[in-house]
């Protein structure tokens, strides 16, 4: 029951740019005149851009050309909301428990299904506290399914079960739970309840804590 590793999520674990899809997703469903509320964004959460548009659209059914523009149109307005994005915006607590992992030995990855993450990361300052980055660019099928997450452990050399993906998004928990992951679930039980450990945010949360939480001191 060794854990080597930690695989985090990016939006709404460390920085809240999970406000910043909603608020661009917002925009285009208003322009476009299709109902779309806090609540209906609950089901976005983690799940990739163009997925993100189809749970919007709710069946509604468009030519692949103004698919292809509302997508851009809302990273358009997604880049805008980002560009001010600075260390500042870290999450409480996060680059904390990043910096304390990485100092007991153990490895960091993200695992992000954003295609902006790395542009998010550079501006937070925090790239160089993760040995491996996946992102919207790595793989082909994006949360629910676990690949995002393999690909992340196959980068750092590891195993999924010696990984523990930190998560707030019901897709990414469920996610790591298909590729065999440990979890750590940020947020309502409601939405991250399936997840090994559950928290309400990472503020305050030591390496100590989550390894205790997860099952016992770390034996390596
Ligand atoms: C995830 C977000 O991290 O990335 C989703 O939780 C977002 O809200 C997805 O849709 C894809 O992001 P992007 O930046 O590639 O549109
Ligand atoms: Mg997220």
């Amino acid at each position: 029951m060794t854990i080597r590793a930690f695989i985090f999520d990016l939006d709404g674990v460390i920085t809240d740019t999970a406000e910043y899809h909603y608020r661009g997703w917002k925009r285009l469903a208003d322009e476009e005149g299709l109902p779309f509320t806090r609540e209906d964004n609950e089901q976005l959460r983690g799940v990739s851009r163009r997925e993100s548009l189809m749970l919007i659209l709710k069946g509604r059914v468009y030519p692949e050309d103004k698919i292809q523009e509302m997508m851009e149109r809302k990273n358009s307005y997604y880049l805008d909301f980002i560009k001010e994005i600075s260390p500042r915006d870290l999450l409480p607590g996060a680059k904390e428990l990043l910096e304390e992992i990485r100092v007991a030995g153990l490895k960091t990855a993200l695992g992000s299904a954003s295609k902006n993450a790395g542009g998010v990361i550079d501006r937070l300052g925090i790239q160089s506290l993760f040995d491996a980055v996946s992102d919207g660019h790595s793989v082909e099928r994006q949360k629910p399914a676990p690949d995002l997450f393999l690909h992340a452990a196959a980068q750092l050399g590891l195993p999924p079960p010696e990984c523990v993906v930190v998560e707030d998004a019901a897709a990414g928990i469920e996610a790591a739970r298909a590729g065999g992951f440990r979890s750590i679930g940020l947020g309502p039980r409601e939405r991250v309840g399936s997840a090994d450990v559950v928290l309400p945010s990472l503020a305050g949360v030591r390496l100590s804590d989550l390894l205790e939480a997860l099952g016992g001191a770390n034996r390596s």
